[in-house]
């Protein structure tokens, strides 16, 4: 969290106090660092270098535009899984040719787009869809530049909702299909197979799966190239984890330590696809307590971001350390733990305005007193944070900043009313 630090016991993000970002933009509010966002990329260009990396930062984590475009101008290429997503990338002057496109349902129209758009692979989940891509570049008189998305069957222990690697997952191919497909596009006229691509979940603090999946990878493109295909690229995903609790992730040099040694010897040029390992811990989102309150022995915060700001804790369980802006005298301005007791703290719900019990950003964390029009900052929000916000309620989405040194640029304002009730009022018309 290096880009966001505590300065007198006030935090920062870069050399802005984010207790005046509160005040100019409001809250609740996403705030992201660029120099985490930069500095992360390259960490990834750099550990990877001995294999001509080629990072398709996964537009999914986090897809504001200024963003995208952040990234873009470093050098990334982008991972889309529609073609909501690519048009998002080519508007933020992202590169096609260096875009690849998954997902398990793409359409006819997906596809056809994405092939005039000039996409580096096509990551290809199942037979269905070797039919449809061959069907459509036939007929646009192309070949479509296509990736098989296999299935390794390594267990990342991860979350289930975010584990995909596994024989049983509905994403990708198992081995031995993968291997009978990739015999039936050499007669498909349509296709190229110029790469293989795994990606088996995501959070992922232990090196060993990567190992695993490599080590199947390389095996794989062997028999893939005995066949014909003349396989350029080996896509290994994402999924690298962070440090959301602090200190449960590996340095991105370990990965490479175990990947690289494993797939240089291919020859293939590595592609890989990061979201949250990039976007995670470069962004905060700041909220503002509204009431406290106590009911029997629990003790609520409730302060103005919601599960539909930040769906993370409700769905999955995750934990997200919060702390306040300015800490109080006598507190840590950075606990060694957030969830073992600290002094000058109780146990409190950090909770949002939301209509149901499972509107919490943290249970029984322990947090010093605050009050009304206090600030909190809840961290590692930069990934799966706004990308994954609601109108539930009838909440206008935050608004989305993008700090630079002593620069603040909102990347995205904050919703309105009638932005919200805009697509209905054709229901009101005579
Ligand atoms: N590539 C593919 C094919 C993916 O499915 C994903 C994530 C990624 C790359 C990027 O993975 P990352 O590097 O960010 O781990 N909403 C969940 C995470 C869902 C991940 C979906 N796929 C969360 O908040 O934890």
């Amino acid at each position: 969290m290096d880009h966001f630090h505590y300065r007198d016991r006030e935090l920062y993000c870069e050399d802005l106090p984010a207790r005046d970002l509160a005040e100019r933009f409001g809250t609740p509010l996403y705030v992201y660092s660029t120099a985490a966002l930069v500095g992360r990329l390259k960490e990834l260009q750099t550990a990877f270098a001995e294999l001509d990396p080629l990072v398709c930062y996964s537009v999914k984590a986090n897809s504001n535009l200024g963003i995208l475009k952040l990234m873009a101008e470093h050098g990334s290429g982008f991972d889309v899984v529609s073609g909501g997503e690519l048009h998002r990338v080519t508007t933020a002057g992202g590169e096609a040719a260096k875009s690849v496109f998954a997902g398990v349902g793409k359409t006819d129209e997906e596809i056809r787009d994405a092939l005039r758009a000039g996409v580096l692979l096509f990551n290809v989940e199942s037979e269905a869809e070797l039919d449809a891509i061959d069907a459509v570049a036939r007929a646009e008189g192309v070949k479509a530049p296509i990736a098989l998305r296999v299935n390794p069957d390594v267990d990342p222990k991860t979350h289930r909702y975010i584990s995909t690697g596994k024989k049983e997952s509905k994403f990708g191919m198992d081995i031995d299909r993968a291997l009978r497909a990739a015999d039936r596009v050499r007669s498909m006229e349509g296709l190229a197979m110029t790469g293989l691509h795994m990606h088996i979940g995501s959070q992922i603090t232990s090196t060993e799966p990567y190992a695993r999946a490599s080590a199947k990878a390389a095996e794989l493109i062997g028999q893939l190239r005995d066949m014909g295909h003349e396989i350029r690229w080996c896509n290994m995903g994402g999924g690298f984890g962070i440090d959301y609790r602090g200190g449960e992730s590996k340095p991105l040099a370990a990965f490479a330590e175990v990947m690289v040694p494993v797939l240089k010897p291919t020859g293939c040029r590595l592609a890989m696809e990061p979201g949250r390992s990039i976007a995670g811990n470069a962004g905060i989102l700041l909220s503002r307590v509204i009431y406290t309150k106590q009911s029997g022995d629990k003790r609520f915060v409730i302060q103005d971001a919601a599960m539909n700001d930040l769906i993370r804790p409700a769905l999955y369980e995750g934990f997200h350390r919060i702390w306040p802006v300015q800490v109080p005298e006598g507190l840590p301005t950075w606990p060694e733990s957030f969830e073992a007791a600290i002094p000058g703290t109780e146990p409190r719900d950090i909770v949002g305005p939301v209509c149901e019990s499972g509107d919490f950003l943290a249970q029984d964390r322990p947090l010093p007193p605050v009050d009304r029009g206090d600030l909190l900052a809840v961290f590692s929000a930069g990934a799966y944070g706004m990308v994954m916000a609601s109108n539930y309620n009838t909440r206008p989405r935050a608004a989305e900043i993008l700090v630079s040194g002593s620069d603040a640029r909102l990347v995205r304002r904050r919703e309105t009313l009638d932005d919200l009730i805009g697509p209905e009022m054709v229901a009101l018309e005579a």
